[in-house]
């Protein structure tokens, strides 16, 4: 990062939290237009950062990675190092990629790990300890698809990132609070109290928050590459943390860790291409599973918010998470059934038992025959003006993981081996439960609902969206898409509408407040639906948190969801 640029991110702060101060007071929430491109993400530093490499003459993936190493920096709860995530790819010429960068479970990894001696689940030892941390991926991620698509070198991708670690920055009310608020559970980590605690006291707003050793692991990884992080002093320090806790991730498994090239997951919907993440992931395939389910159905007559188009939601959900809890899990591990999870065919068999007056029981609701056949996450959406579009959705599983800062190496570990199914049926921290399908095998990657995605409308991309939120996290994807598709809404409507979401098990709707009017409500319970529970949609709160971007005649539109503090911008907006 030049020093001009420098000086001018630092003296942006203010501008950028002084816009949330607003926001958070209640002023409406619009999306940002520009020509040259649109970088979205739930940090305000981190977009900006993306819309500078936009500027500076980087394209779409530029942007994407030097967006994600920064939100290492200014958003550790779900931004990482020691994580994973995946990114979906549109390239200008019409190519779609994906780039899987999931953790996987270590060598010495077992199916009952998490099982005491009765074959109980220990509560905790697949969130809150060293056996909870799975091989971290998005270094190697987000280096593979700079190399292989990026325009820009690392030194320049990577020095902002850098620069706010080593210089530090002014800490907003948003992460000063969230620091705050877990103190408690950074004290069983020296090395995260000394991260997220200044000298002992909890940080205020506006206080400097400077990550020297944070900042030289990503010095190390600008100079050498991935073997800045998977060998040499990084690595040292990783097993070294591990052994500390009796951990198993071993210098091995991190010289072995790979990122995988897949496959998008591609289907249509109403003469839009949806293109979304593969497994590990199950979210592009329920995403598409459920569109299909719907597409025969007049959603747009219906209207937005009816109780008919609601039930109809809600029992497209109740199957489509029934068959992931069967058949979904790492494929190159189990046989995942793929083309018939996303065929036509199979969601008009799967949808033949609705019944457009009662809702189905989901203990009546098994998974789908298959014929046989061989709390916390970020996504950032980037579109650049050639033409490239790129959906990143990143986490290290729970909000900062598993809490526990590498000693010396200055970042945090994930606890994504909750994501596997521990136990059969037995539900994970978002209430999901798997089979043999997500079973814990050596160096298999466990099961995400991350759902990084593109819509496309004639080749072009439409829409960039995604979100963390866990199991909602498909749901809300899915909720976006329809809210542009059937509903016709502007981006800033279709971020900021209010959601709801249903997962099969526990049978139940999760509603933002305003989702369902009293009537509405009345018409669901009517028809069989159980435990409608209200979540309050306040700053900071809700379901989901889809910071997208759309093309549209108008340009370039980027919306930051308005639950939480993010931001978009394009290079027009830098310095105004
Ligand atoms: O990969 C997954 O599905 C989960 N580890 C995501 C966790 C998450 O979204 C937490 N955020 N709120």
């Amino acid at each position: 990062m030049s020093t001009s640029f420098a000086n001018r991110l630092n003296g942006s702060i203010l501008l950028i939290s002084s816009m949330f101060f607003g926001l958070a007071h209640g002023v409406a929430p619009k999306a940002l237009i520009d020509d040259g491109g649109m970088v979205a993400s739930r940090s305000a530093l981190a977009t900006e950062i993306g819309a500078q490499i936009l500027a500076d003459g980087g394209n779409a993936i530029d942007a994407a990675v030097a967006t994600g190493f920064a939100l290492a920096v200014t958003y550790p709860s779900a931004g990482n190092l020691g994580g994973g995530g995946f990114m979906v790819i549109h390239l200008a010429d019409g190519t779609v990629i994906a780039n899987d960068h999931r953790e996987r479970a270590p060598g010495a990894a077992s199916k009952d790990m998490f099982l005491d001696e009765e074959g109980q689940l220990v509560k905790g030892l697949s969130t809150a300890s060293h056996l909870a941390v799975g091989v971290p991926g998005t270094v190697a991620g987000l280096l593979d698809v700079l190399a292989r698509y990026g325009r820009l070198d690392r030194k320049r991708v990577m020095q902002p990132a850098i620069d706010l670690a080593a210089k530090g920055f002014v800490l907003d009310r948003d992460l000063a609070a969230q620091f705050a608020r877990r103190q408690d559970v950074f004290a069983k980590y020296p090395a995260s109290v000394a991260v997220f605690a200044n000298e002992g006291a909890p940080y205020k707003m506006g206080e400097l928050f400077v990550q020297t050793d944070l900042a030289n692991t990503l010095r190390r990884i600008q100079k050498h590459g991935k073997a800045g992080f998977y060998e040499g002093e990084t690595a040292d320090l990783l097993v070294a943390e591990m052994q500390r806790g009796g951990g198993l991730i071993s210098h091995d498994d991190l010289l072995g860790y790979q990122s995988s090239w897949r496959e998008p997951i591609r289907g249509t919907y109403r003469g839009h291409e949806i293109v979304s993440m593969p497994p590990p992931s199950s979210g592009g395939i329920l995403l598409v599973q459920m569109l299909n389910m719907l597409e025969p159905y007049d959603i747009a007559g219906m209207g937005y918010g009816s109780a008919q188009s609601i039930h109809l939601m809600i029992e497209a959900e109740r199957r489509a998470y029934a068959d992931r809890a069967q058949h979904l899990g790492d494929a190159d591990f189990y046989p995942v059934p793929i083309k018939e999870l996303i065929s036509k065919e199979y969601a008009t068999k799967r949808f033949a038992d609705f019944d457009a007056k009662r809702a189905s029981i989901s203990a009546d609701i098994g998974a789908g025959e298959i014929p046989a056949e061989s709390l916390e996450t970020t996504h950032a959406s980037v579109m650049d003006k050639d033409g490239n579009a790129v959906a990143y959705t990143t986490t290290l599983n729970l909000s900062y993981g598993a809490k526990m800062v590498v000693a010396g190496a200055g970042f945090l570990l994930n606890n994504e081996m909750d994501d596997f199914s521990a136990k059969e049926n037995s539900p994970n921290a978002f209430g999901l439960i798997g089979r043999k399908a997500n079973a814990i095998e050596p160096g298999k990657r466990m099961l995400s609902s991350m759902t990084p995605t593109i819509v496309r409308k004639d080749g072009k991309p439409l829409l960039v969206t995604g979100s963390p939120g866990g199991s909602t996290i498909i749901t809300t994807t899915l909720q976006v898409v329809m809210n542009v598709i059937d509903h016709g809404m502007s981006l800033s409507d279709a971020v900021s509408s209010p959601r709801f979401h249903h997962q099969w098990q526990p049978d139940r709707v999760m509603h933002e407040t305003y989702a369902f009017s009293p009537d509405t409500k009345a018409l669901l319970e009517g028809m069989g639906h159980k435990q409608l529970i209200a979540i309050p949609a306040f700053y900071g709160g809700g379901i989901g948190d889809a910071n997208s971007v759309m093309h549209s005649d108008q340009g370039f539109q980027g919306m930051a969801d308005p639950r939480n503090a993010g931001a978009a911008m394009g290079p027009g907006q830098l310095g105004q």
